[in-house]
């Protein structure tokens, strides 16, 4: 999924930086605003038991699934009830108009051109067929936390967006004009591993556990993930919420103190105070709303600090919407903590 701040293309220097900095000291690995799992997943594979969290639903389900899933995936409920392959069977469905075709295409909502008619309707024929294979038992935990994965994978893949749910485009583009395919995406086995994930506010979640390593990737700046990903929450949640405006935005969006200027270096200091782990790494840019000389001070009053740094090139919109390719630099603070 492209995701605003994945660590997909850093993960070698966040390893790397990580694995200097401990001596590979400690076991266990908190990824505490996890967005899609790439990073606690690359340390549930090199053997770490790890926590994952992040306020937003669909990652939960995103990280219950790279996470916990820790075997193979049989579907025999849905066996014994004559469904030899979920994936086929629920490509064919397009029996339900639900809350995404009403309120998310052209025709349903006589606004929002989110998806084309025909793809809402197999998101919600898909959403409704795999909450009642669950709610009957056909299904286990984990094999729905897997199933509603790959649902939201596969419709993000036709959505008609520039990349974020903030807003949808005037017209279909090429990508979202294809027939949406729900598939089976990997499965992470570590049998020497154990994962937990939460659901939680990051300066909640951090009174509660302990650990050997804490990475934080949180927001930068004033971009907030439950606008720019609202459909992602109502697919996963697959429920029927309150919403506003243009853009259809849930009005029970989530709100980050990582996301305010005011807010930040507060909620920060006090997630650095409250962690219970020996190291603590940080991943932020050059554009964030914290300064690399606020981190440092921050960072160095709980204990022995140093950065880590890596050039990174990605593509930007100017102002005239053309894309150019920029440079910013990755930092990775870290500290030991006293
Ligand atoms: C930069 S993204 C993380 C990206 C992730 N490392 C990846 O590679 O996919 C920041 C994440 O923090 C989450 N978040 C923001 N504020 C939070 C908070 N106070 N507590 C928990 N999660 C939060 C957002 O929902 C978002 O998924």
């Amino acid at each position: 999924m492209n995701y605003i701040g994945s660590k997909v293309s850093i993960l070698d220097f966040i390893e790397n930086s990580i694995i200097d900095f401990t001596k590979e000291d400690g076991h266990v690995f908190c990824d505490i605003f996890s967005g899609t799992g790439v990073v606690g997943t690359r340390f549930k594979m090199l053997g770490y038991d790890v926590i994952a969290n992040d306020m937003q639903y669909y990652s939960y389900v995103i990280n219950k699934h790279y996470l916990e899933n820790n075997e193979d995936i049989s579907f025999s409920g849905l066996k014994k009830i004559g469904i030899k392959d979920p994936f086929v069977f629920l490509n064919k469905l397009d029996n339900y108009r639900g809350f995404i075709y009403y309120n998310y295409t052209l025709e349903g909502s006589n606004e929002r051109q989110y998806f084309k008619e025909e793809n809402a309707i197999k998101i919600d024929s898909m959403r409704d067929a795999i909450e009642k294979w669950y709610k009957k038992g056909y299904i286990k935990t984990n094999e729905y936390y897997y199933l509603i994965t790959c649902l939201l994978e596969a419709s993000d893949k036709v959505a008609n967006t520039a990349s974020v749910y903030e807003a949808f485009l005037k017209n279909l583009k090429r990508s979202a004009q294809n027939d949406i395919e729900i598939k089976p995406l990997p499965i992470t086995i570590n049998k020497n591993t154990f994962s937990k994930v939460y659901i939680d506010d990051s300066n909640e979640l951090i009174k509660k556990i302990d650990g050997d390593i804490l990475y934080l990737d949180p927001p930068y700046n004033g971009r907030k993930y439950s606008s720019n990903y609202h459909i992602l929450e109502t697919i996963a949640y697959g429920d029927y919420p309150m919403i506003k405006g243009k853009t259809g935005v849930r009005q029970d969006g989530v709100k980050s103190k990582y996301n305010s200027l005011n807010c930040v270096m507060d909620a920060f200091e006090e997630l650095i105070k409250h962690a219970n782990f020996k190291y603590i790494f940080l991943s932020y840019n050059d554009e964030g709303i914290m300064s690399l000389d606020d981190i440092e001070t921050i960072m160095s009053k709980y204990g022995r600090y140093y950065r880590y740094e890596k050039n990174h090139k990605r593509y930007k919109a100017n102002k005239d919407k053309e894309t150019t390719k920029k440079t910013t630099i990755e930092y990775l603070h870290a500290l030991e903590k006293y």
